[in-house]
């Protein structure tokens, strides 16, 4: 019997440096797509997926986060005194009080792998979730999100599962890239895993995108990483040394995925869940028909 994944990680220690300056003084995961910050929507699917203890690996400049998860009573009253219950609903609770939030700084940006151990000593011997809130993903029509996708493959393999997209040639050197052997359709075993390769050192077209299901052994894998990539801790790395002693899946996922780390990204992101948002489509698809219209004049 698999043990049950209670714990996730969400590192948001990172500088931000691609959406500067709007990272400046306020943490990238705080970016809205429509009305909610990105980490809310990572929250919500981690809750989804029966997450217990929420954990938070922030560094300066992230209070916000904190802040965005935490009660505002003044807010509260004045939406209870405006008869406004809808949007105190919205902002109440967003976070429920059966689960545990536990914040960790880590004191310098030395990359994804360094995040993920500074979480350590909440994670003990429990196998855990690590969830990059800027890898927003969809899953319309599908009755389960991405996390859940991929427990149903850990509980059936009890191993630690990456989850993988088939990415173009051109851009395999902006992810983690591994060495499948295909278990079926969606389901690889990875024989190798590398950091940002070049196009010609990649050993194939699919990436590890934001979502690790992981058992505990990474934890040490993790103390044994040195810097790697960028002068980084690249957990990547770690599941490298991972994969020599243990097994490590990956699963094509069922959902889009928008890279909201990267501008092109995000705007596509907000552009798709503006077309789907009950209060906004409507008015926002006429208005991109008529403004399509003028693109060519
Ligand atoms: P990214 O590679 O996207 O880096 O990190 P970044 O700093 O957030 O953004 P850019 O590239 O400078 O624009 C992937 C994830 O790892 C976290 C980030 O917060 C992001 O969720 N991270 C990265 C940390 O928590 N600590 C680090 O030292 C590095």
């Amino acid at each position: 019997m698999s043990k049950p994944v209670r714990t996730a990680v969400f590192p948001v220690a990172g500088l931000g440096t691609r959406f500067l300056p709007a990272t400046k003084a306020s943490p990238k995961e705080m970016l809205p797509v429509v009305d909610k910050p990105l980490i809310q929507y990572a929250v919500e699917e981690a809750l989804a997926a029966g997450v217990e203890t929420l954990v938070f690996v922030t560094s300066r400049n992230k209070r916000a986060i904190e802040d965005h998860f935490d009660r505002v009573y003044e807010l509260e009253n004045e939406l209870l005194e405006r008869e406004k219950p809808e949007l105190l609903e919205r902002i109440k609770d967003i976070i429920p009080r059966t689960a545990a939030s536990v914040y960790i700084r880590q004191s310098a940006a030395l990359g994804l792998g360094h995040a993920v151990l500074c979480a350590a000593p909440v994670i003990g011997n429990e196998p855990f979730y690590v969830i990059l809130a800027d890898d927003l993903i969809d899953v319309p029509g599908k009755e389960k999100n991405v996390l859940q996708q991929m427990l149903d493959v850990y509980h059936e393999y009890d191993c630690s599962v990456v989850a993988l997209e088939r990415v173009p040639h051109d851009h395999v050197s902006r992810y983690g890239i591994v060495q499948p052997r295909k278990v079926d359709q969606k389901i690889f075993s990875i024989e190798s895993i590398v950091e940002k390769p070049t196009s010609d050192e990649a050993p194939s077209d699919l990436a590890v995108i934001g979502r690790y299901l992981l058992m505990p052994e990474i934890l040490s894998c993790l103390e044994k990483t040195g810097r790697g990539r960028g002068g980084e801790i690249q957990l990547t790395d770690a599941l490298e040394l991972l994969l020599s002693q243990n097994p490590l899946l990956g699963y094509a996922f069922e959902g889009k995925r928008y890279d909201c780390g990267d501008k092109l990204g995000y705007l596509e992101a907000c552009m798709e869940f503006g077309l789907k948002h009950p209060e906004l489509k409507e008015e926002f698809k006429a208005y991109l028909l008529k403004r399509i219209a003028l693109l060519d004049r």
